[in-house]
């Protein structure tokens, strides 16, 4: 039958728009950063390589899938700051010029943690042990001199990174050892003059581990009466198939959104690997020498294991939508599998299928079984 009549025109049109919707509501965002808009910015660590343009297929990615970025290592002491009295700002500007021209969300990684940290910075030229005075003055210029670099350009800094000891009481780092406790209240202080518009966060990993949780907790109520401009929370999310389970998660986050701080997840993967240590972990320094049974998937991910991967993000993100308000940020670290870390941490070089992105770029199961977790009322 002919439709010639207007109205007929457009009631067909109508019908016709209802099934398209209809068909696009029954299928997902086309990008983890359009499916979570609303909720919370999706980030990627990016390495030196997508820094300065040489991994473009890498920067295809993150253009086109996420809207924040973190430094996996080009901000690190040790990168930055290599030498006494000598700043190397090469790919740490490149950064930040890169999240600013694609207009992200770039965050800042990291200014006081124990691991590469060069040896002299809490040294004198004799190779003594600095004193207080003179490690709070090395560290005010540090962060004056990074931070105030990108001020309002990096919004967010992890400022304090991994002080925590498992069982929640402060580890015997340098920092604390030389300045005392006070080292991280300090940092928080320096890194407020330096930028009083960025967000300050501490992070730290294990923090779904109760009595850890509760260390961080402690410190949160220690800061905030204090004044400390402490914005909130990093929790790593280094996790694995069968840690930390959604109940874990679950209550981590409600903990930090009761002490009115936000949360980010700063390091999301989740390792697929026989667990090497003797506990999750992320401590850089552990190494675990290398054996077949830790190795298991040279040539490729069994299915069952693709999919359990995949029910492991898609729980883990209907936690993180369920506390929208609180959670800012999820970001993973690395872009495709190869970029991880995981490949050679704790066990060097074995075959780790840690992220959303497969070797070749091409997105896992895993991806599309985050995008269908989009906020919902199935969700709130
Ligand atoms: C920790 C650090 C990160 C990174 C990872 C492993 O979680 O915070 O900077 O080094 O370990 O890459």
């Amino acid at each position: 039958m002919q439709t010639t009549s207007r109205a007929g025109t457009r009631s067909v049109a109508f019908a016709f728009l209802i099934v398209v919707c209809g068909a696009a509501a029954a299928h997902a965002p086309a990008t983890l950063k359009q499916a979570f808009k609303g909720d919370f910015v999706i980030g990627a660590a990016i390495n030196a390589a997508q820094i300065s343009g040489q991994d473009q297929r890498g920067d295809a990615l993150i253009e086109s899938q996420f809207n924040s970025i973190s430094p996996e290592n080009v901000l690190k002491w040790e990168k930055i700051h290599p030498e006494p009295g000598r700043y190397d700002f090469g790919l740490a500007d490149l950064y930040v010029e890169y999240g600013v021209e694609h207009h992200m969300f770039v965050v800042g990684h990291t200014l006081v943690w124990h691991s590469q940290v060069p040896v002299w910075v809490f040294q004198d030229e004799n190779g003594n042990l600095l004193t207080r005075d003179a490690l709070l003055a090395r560290l005010k210029d540090h962060i004056d001199t990074v931070v105030g670099r990108y001020k309002g350009k990096i919004r967010s800094w992890d400022v304090v990174n991994e002080a925590l000891n498992e069982d929640g009481t402060l580890r015997q780092s340098l920092w604390y050892k030389i300045i005392g406790p006070d080292y991280i209240e300090k940092a928080f202080q320096f890194a407020h003059e330096a930028d009083p518009q960025a967000e300050l966060f501490y992070n730290d990993y294990n923090l779904e581990n109760e009595p850890k949780r509760s260390g961080a907790i402690t410190l949160i109520k220690k800061l905030k009466p204090e004044g400390i401009p402490i914005a909130g929370v990093g929790i790593q999310g280094h996790d694995h198939l069968d840690w930390p389970t959604s109940e874990q998660e679950d209550a981590t986050i409600s903990a930090f959104a009761a002490l009115g701080v936000k949360v980010a997840i700063t390091e999301l993967d989740i390792s697929v690997l026989p667990n090497a240590g003797a506990q999750p972990s992320a401590d850089v320094n552990l190494r675990i020498q290398q054996e077949a049974a830790l190795n298991p998937y040279i040539k490729g991910l069994p299915g069952a294991v693709q999919q359990e991967l995949s029910k492991r993000y898609s729980d883990l993100f209907r936690v993180y939508v369920k506390h929208r308000d609180t959670v800012e940020r999820v970001t993973f670290w690395g872009v495709t599998d190869g970029d991880s870390w995981l490949n050679d941490w704790p066990v060097q070089g074995r075959t780790n299928y840690p992220l959303l992105f497969d070797r070749s770029g091409q997105p896992k199961p895993a991806y599309d079984a985050v995008l269908h977790v989009v906020s919902g009322p199935q969700n709130h």
